[in-house]
């Protein structure tokens, strides 16, 4: 069971219960459920809507959702949020991204601090 923080300088913050190990539960699924209002429109890592900053409340593990998707990857770049070399340094260094889209990140049993 992982715990995660919706934050939002326009909402209250709202921490949830996710279940961990499903993988197949995506932050914005999640955030639905919970009626936290993230903005999306495609769900499919395509149009950037979702994007959102993660941070690991748990310093141990610092995880942070399952890898970047290529769909993610792409977006990011697109954005500006991360450089091909910090993407590639990223992969070779299995750290996170602290850059994500919620419909194609995977909650996992870490709790988190979601800003939207
Ligand atoms: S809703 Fe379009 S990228 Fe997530």
């Amino acid at each position: 069971m992982a715990l995660v923080t919706f934050t939002n300088p326009e909402y209250r913050d709202k921490t949830v219960y996710a279940v961990a190990g499903s993988h197949t539960q995506t932050l914005l699924k999640l955030a639905r459920e919970n009626k936290i209002p993230i903005q999306f429109e495609c769900e499919d890592g395509e149009c950037g809507t979702c994007l959102v900053r993660v941070t690991s409340l748990d310093k141990k593990l610092e995880r942070m959702g399952g890898p970047l998707t290529e769909k993610e990857k792409t977006i990011l770049k697109q954005q500006g949020k991360v450089s091909s070399e910090e993407l590639e340094k990223m992969i070779v260094d299995d750290l996170p991204c602290e850059w994500r889209l919620a419909c194609q990140m995977i909650v996992r049993d870490e709790d988190i601090r979601v800003e939207y």
